[in-house]
């Protein structure tokens, strides 16, 4: 099979987590360099990997004719330069959300992305995950969405972190903001938020389709809960779907009722909340998540006072004291990156979400933040 030949810049947590294993197994690929400041993670990535090359200096792999695609997965103070110097370089990029702070950032992506005509892939992986497109497929047969409710809440938020208010609609919402206008297939006109402490908020947008929308935004709802709901009505029916897994039909003819979708890692069984729940209770699930997260966190080792956790160690650790440790629901992550590298082949757009929606969603964030500020409706 042919196959796009790729780099990686930023071999950080998501990396690590989805990018490494997924650019490993898609068929599509080639990874053929790595590219990280930290020679601990470049040596322990290529080995585990069997990466042909390592380089701590980003430009040798922008400078190699070979690399026909670049991810970059940094931090959001990088991610639109260097999108940028990649696109210049002649390289096709997928690049991690948020792509910058603020939408001033994210405008030169999108310049020099029409400058190149090269293809830029937006890390925004949900609107490749299988249970959110096949939740569209019935929605558009059905003319399309007219009212939807997002529910996004994780307690592990706000665990050992103190972040200022407006950091997590940069970095989480910017998601959500990203998959209803794909959902909506529209442009969003305004958007109120009303807040009741921060990170704990509603935003109601409505779209220049005349679609209407809500989300429910907390950094505080319990472990036990499941992260993510979406609930989309259309002309005559509606569907829910829950964490990825379940998707539930409303009033359709000739749909099944419940669709489910299994898990990422584990194809075979559904390791949701819900399992968790029924079988450790809602203290160990709490534990469980708690620690898994306490972990992957010491295991980046990016804190110099930290001893960190090897690989090695790090997965025996999980497998003595946790069964569930690689629990993942498939946010679509695997199939947006082979899915981006058959399109590099075939010079075909990707569906992936592009530069342009990488701006739409830093223009969302920003609003969103400045109508919580001034609790004013803002306009686009
Ligand atoms: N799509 C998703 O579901 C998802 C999930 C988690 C994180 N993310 C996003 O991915 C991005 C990375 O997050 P993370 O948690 O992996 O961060 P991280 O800090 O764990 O990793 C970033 C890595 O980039 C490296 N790096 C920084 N500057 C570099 C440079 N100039 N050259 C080479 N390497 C460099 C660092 O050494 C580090 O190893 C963020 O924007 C984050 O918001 C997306």
């Amino acid at each position: 099979m042919q196959q796009a030949v790729f780099g990686i810049i930023g071999a950080g947590g998501i990396a690590q987590s989805q990018h490494l294993p997924n650019l490993a197994r898609a068929p599509h690929v080639e990874l053929k360099t790595i590219c990280d400041l930290r020679d601990d993670v470049l040596a322990n990535m290529q080995s585990k990997y069997a990466i042909p090359c390592a380089e701590t200096d980003y430009q040798t792999l922008l400078a190699d004719p070979d690399v026909d695609a670049v991810v970059v997965a940094t931090k959001e103070d990088m991610q639109a330069p260097l999108t940028v110097e990649a696109l210049n370089a002649g390289k096709h990029v997928y690049v991690e959300k948020p792509l910058a702070d603020t939408p001033e950032a994210v405008e030169a992506v999108v310049a020099a992305q029409r400058k190149s005509g090269k293809f830029v892939a937006v890390g925004f992986n949900r609107r490749m995950a299988p249970a959110y497109r096949k939740a569209k497929q019935l929605v558009t047969a059905d003319g399309g969405a007219r009212n939807m409710h997002y529910r996004i809440s994780d307690e592990y938020w706000n665990w050992g972190r103190n972040n200022p208010p407006g950091v997590r609609v940069i970095h989480e919402v910017c998601h959500i903001f990203d998959i209803l206008r794909w959902f909506a297939e529209a442009n969003p006109v305004s958007i109120y938020c009303v807040d009741s402490r921060p990170d704990d908020e509603i935003f109601v947008i409505k779209f220049d389709s005349g679609c209407v929308a809500s989300i429910t935004n907390s950094g505080y709802v319990t472990m036990d809960m499941p992260k993510e709901r979406i609930e989309v009505v259309s002309d005559l029916g509606a569907v829910t779907v829950e964490e990825f897994v379940e998707l539930r039909t409303y009033g359709y003819r000739d749909t099944e009722a419940v669709f489910r979708f299994p898990g990422h890692s584990h194809p075979d069984r559904e390791f949701t909340h819900k399992y968790l729940l029924d079988t450790l209770g809602a203290d160990g699930l709490y534990a469980v998540r708690k620690m898994g997260w306490e972990l992957r966190e010491r295991s980046k080792n990016l804190n110099p006072d930290s001893p960190g956790m090897d690989d090695a160690e790090l997965q025996d650790y999980f497998s003595r004291r946790s069964p569930h440790w690689n629990y993942m629901v498939d946010k679509g992550w695997l199939v947006a990156m082979d899915h981006f590298a058959q399109c590099i082949l075939e010079g075909t757009p990707p569906e992936t979400a592009g530069a342009e929606d990488g701006l739409w969603s830093a223009r969302m964030s920003a609003a969103a933040i400045r109508s919580r500020e001034t609790g004013d409706v803002v306009t686009f």
